[in-house]
């Protein structure tokens, strides 16, 4: 074989390895670029605007001064599934506890399996007895060994015009992260 064929093979080899090195390269970059998102449900939503409508729940003179949790129903105004838009629905139920103009909003749901957690005016703190799971004013766990693998759930809220706002969700049950199911 002439020195000029065997240049030439080499040629042909160099190319043919670096096309196939650059294909598997560009193949497994959307993968790992993705690997974080799969896994992280934070960055998940990381910059995405939330899609949780605000649903109205109460006047804000409603709630005790002193703060100590008031229960009430959130109604959403507007469900919409594939095919149909329904009106003022129940979706849930929260606790709200009012500091000054500050509220705090408490998913009634236990984190645990999502029975409803009880208010006990007599120890000021919350109580779910399906399996006694218990939770300060604040929401975290006071329960050593807590069915609850997480404090209770809030959520986004706002008081405008005298009004107190929610951006009410349901979160996956028994898992140490909250993570919202919408
Ligand atoms: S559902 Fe609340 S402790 Fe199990």
């Amino acid at each position: 074989m002439s020195t000029d064929e065997e240049h030439s093979k080499d040629r042909r080899k160099f190319i043919r390895v670096a096309t196939i090195g650059a294909s598997a390269v560009c193949g497994l970059f959307p993968l790992v670029s993705g690997v974080p998102a799969v896994f992280d449900p934070v960055k998940k939503g990381a910059g995405k605007k939330s899609s949780v409508p605000w649903s109205r729940v109460a006047p804000l003179a409603s709630l005790p001064e002193d703060g100590s949790p008031a229960k009430f129903e959130v109604i959403q105004e507007k469900v919409v599934d594939a095919w149909t838009t329904y009106k003022d629905i129940p979706v849930g139920a929260v606790y709200l506890t009012r500091t000054n103009n500050e509220v705090v909003a408490f998913n009634l749901k236990c984190p645990h399996l999502g029975c409803a957690i009880d208010y006990r005016k007599q120890t000021k703190d919350y109580f779910c007895p399906c399996h006694n799971s218990s939770f300060a004013l604040d929401g975290s766990v006071t329960t050593e060994n807590s069915p609850s693998p997480r404090p209770m759930d809030t959520m986004e809220t706002k008081v405008e015009k005298g009004q107190v706002w929610i951006r009410f969700e349901h979160f996956r049950p028994n898992v140490a992260d909250k993570i919202p199911l919408s």
